[in-house]
């Protein structure tokens, strides 16, 4: 809990026409060994998918990996998941490597954003 406390970063996207909560992503940007930012979670609501609110939440984590000096951004998708994979190379990431457990980090470059 100490650990999400002092440096995890969470964005909320809300609704324009009934400000519920749309979707929000969850990311770590404390990494000053390997400059490597780590997008923990993304969830858009399933009746607001497909409405760029994920695209805008990625890009807001470009953001604010760049302004705490990060090179890269990564984060773990499970194999299957073949739709959010596809999402995530729209958005810029490749696969690096594959786990054990049946899941793909994928990270993307910060200094192309
Ligand atoms: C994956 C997710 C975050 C995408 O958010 P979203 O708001 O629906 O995506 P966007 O509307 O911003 O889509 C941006 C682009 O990616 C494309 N895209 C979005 N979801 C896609 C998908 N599942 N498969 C393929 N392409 C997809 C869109 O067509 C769009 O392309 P365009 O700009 O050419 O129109 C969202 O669908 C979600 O929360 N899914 C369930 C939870 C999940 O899978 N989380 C990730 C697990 S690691």
């Amino acid at each position: 809990m100490d650990k999400i406390y002092s440096f995890a970063k969470c964005l909320i996207a809300f609704a324009e026409d009934t400000d519920e909560c749309a979707g929000y992503v969850c990311m770590y940007a404390n990494d000053h060994i390997n400059y490597r930012a780590y997008i923990t979670l993304i969830c858009v609501k399933k009746v607001y998918q497909g409405k760029h609110i994920g695209s805008s939440l990625i890009r807001a984590c470009y953001r604010m990996a760049i302004n705490e000096g990060m090179k890269t951004i990564r984060l773990e998708v499970l194999c299957q998941d073949t739709r959010a994979i596809e999402f995530y190379q729209n958005m810029g990431f490749t696969i690096i490597d594959k786990t054990e457990h049946g899941t793909n980090y994928m990270e993307a470059p910060l200094h192309m954003m």
